[in-house]
């Protein structure tokens, strides 16, 4: 493909042109402030690509996933979530041999340090778990005699998520913990140290621990998202790991991020409690002077159907039928989805349902407490965020990340004495 060229001050630059697999294109800036001394410049980076990626491939426009090439439909029906780590972390789906490995290392390394219990035991109850699990993943570095980034890391950094997600259930909820068990997978473990009883084997319903495998795998990965992107940044410093995915679990805290799944639900909660005036909140969520937003509506990439929630639509429906359980809250967003598919101002903004809309039912059904479900996230994202990081920093064209501005503020100016201010 030709060079693109560029004008400026009637001087004119070319500068090479990179395309993807799929046809994407992508103008190779890297030389423009050297030859040009100008910076491009681009509020949220919805036009700047950050890196070239071999691990997801989104296209937004027809409501396409697919991880290493797979498409998320067939992962989601016929993998497990040790599956989608070794896929996203090193590249390929793991043999029989090397799936086992994967997860009996995952649940040797899910028993963390005794001192993360302290960590815990200085927040107050009602901390919100997504800061907990933020400080924790932290703190666990220190338990530990490594680089803080090597191979022994990465799965004990994917491990420790799980042990943390339930801890911090426990503690919240002021239970005793429950260990880990070295003959359960991931999902299965999780829900045997969130739900199980101390010292009693485990007795974990297969029905559950699939729902929870299939979200897992279906929030692992999702390429430069506003999470991914903070866990490249910080480890492109040659922080930790654990210090990167700190900061991951920071960014998707947001309620315009992953904390939209939380927000979807107390959304719910409120037009059911509001008499299920549909009509009203599709007009708040038009209306701009308004801070409220339809959640779990709406994606900088799909401009369709984000694929991830038609499958939860589905599952949903699975997972209440399979539990003998019905939700309310389930028909008015699929009512409210209706309503607001039909509208133009979603039609015109091209606003879909996206993986936050349908995952809150599920976790519901699967008793998990609202407060938890953005945790929920982190623990499938986990694998994307270290596939990212891992990737960065094989990349040959790494270096540390430091974006430009342009400055808009004062000129140089002298300091008044404080009797002139
Ligand atoms: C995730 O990036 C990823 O890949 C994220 C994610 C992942 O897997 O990592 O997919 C996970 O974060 C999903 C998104 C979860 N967040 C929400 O559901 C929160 C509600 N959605 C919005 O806040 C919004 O849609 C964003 C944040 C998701 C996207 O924001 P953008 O791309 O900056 O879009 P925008 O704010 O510029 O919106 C464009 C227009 C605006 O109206 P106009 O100025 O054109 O008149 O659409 C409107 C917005 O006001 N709009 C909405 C809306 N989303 C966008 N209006 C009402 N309700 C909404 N939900």
């Amino acid at each position: 493909m030709s060079d693109a060229k560029l004008t400026i001050n009637g001087k004119d630059y070319e500068f090479p042109v990179v395309e993807g697999t799929e046809g994407e294109v992508g103008i190779d800036v890297a030389r423009l402030r050297g030859e040009t001394g100008a910076v491009s410049l681009d509020p949220g980076y919805g036009n700047t690509g950050s890196c070239q990626s071999a691990i997801t491939y989104i296209d937004g426009e027809n409501g396409v996933l697919r991880y290493r090439g797979y498409p998320i439909e067939d992962l989601a029906e016929k993998t497990t979530f040790e599956e989608i780590i070794s896929l996203l972390v090193w590249g390929e789906l793991p043999d029989e041999e090397r799936l086992e490995e994967l997860r009996t290392t995952l649940a040797e390394y899910a028993v963390i340090d005794e001192g993360i219990k302290d960590v815990l035991s200085g927040f107050p109850r009602t901390a919100h778990p997504m800061a907990m699990l933020s400080a924790c993943m932290s703190a666990l570095e220190s338990y530990y005699d490594t680089s803080g980034s090597s191979d022994e890391d990465v799965l004990r950094v994917i491990a420790g998520m799980n042990t943390l997600a339930a801890y911090i259930y426990r503690y919240k909820q002021g239970l005793p913990y429950v260990y880990p068990s070295k003959d359960l997978n991931y999902a299965e473990n999780f829900l045997h140290m969130m739900y199980g009883t101390p010292g009693e084997d485990p007795d974990v319903n297969e029905v559950i621990a699939e729902a929870i495998d299939k979200l897992l795998i279906l929030h692992a990965d999702h390429e430069q998202n506003c999470s991914a992107s903070t866990t490249r940044m910080v480890g492109s410093a040659k922080a930790t790991l654990y210090a990167s995915v700190a900061a991951g679990v920071g960014a998707l805290s947001g309620p315009l991020h992953g904390g939209a799944n939380q927000r979807v639900l107390e959304m719910l909660q409120s037009i059911q409690d509001d008499g299920g005036d549909l009509e009203k909140y599709i007009d708040l969520a038009k209306d701009k002077s308004s801070e409220f937003r339809l959640m779990g509506f709406g994606h900088r990439v799909y401009k369709n159907f984000d694929p991830r929630a038609k499958i939860l639509k589905t599952s949903a429906d699975d997972v209440l039928a399979d539990l003998g359980k019905d939700d309310p809250l389930l028909d008015i967003a699929r009512d409210l989805e209706q309503v607001a598919l039909e509208d133009e101002f979603f039609v015109k903004r091209r606003l879909y349902p996206n993986v936050d809309f349908y995952s809150g039912i599920i976790y519901r059904a699967l008793e998990v407490p609202t407060e938890m479900f953005t945790v929920m996230f982190a623990l499938g994202r986990i694998s994307g965020w270290v596939a990212q990081w891992k990737e960065m920093l094989d990349d040959p064209a790494f270096r540390i990340h430091r974006p430009r501005q342009i400055y808009i503020g004062e000129g140089e100016r002298e300091i008044p004495p404080i009797s002139e201010r």
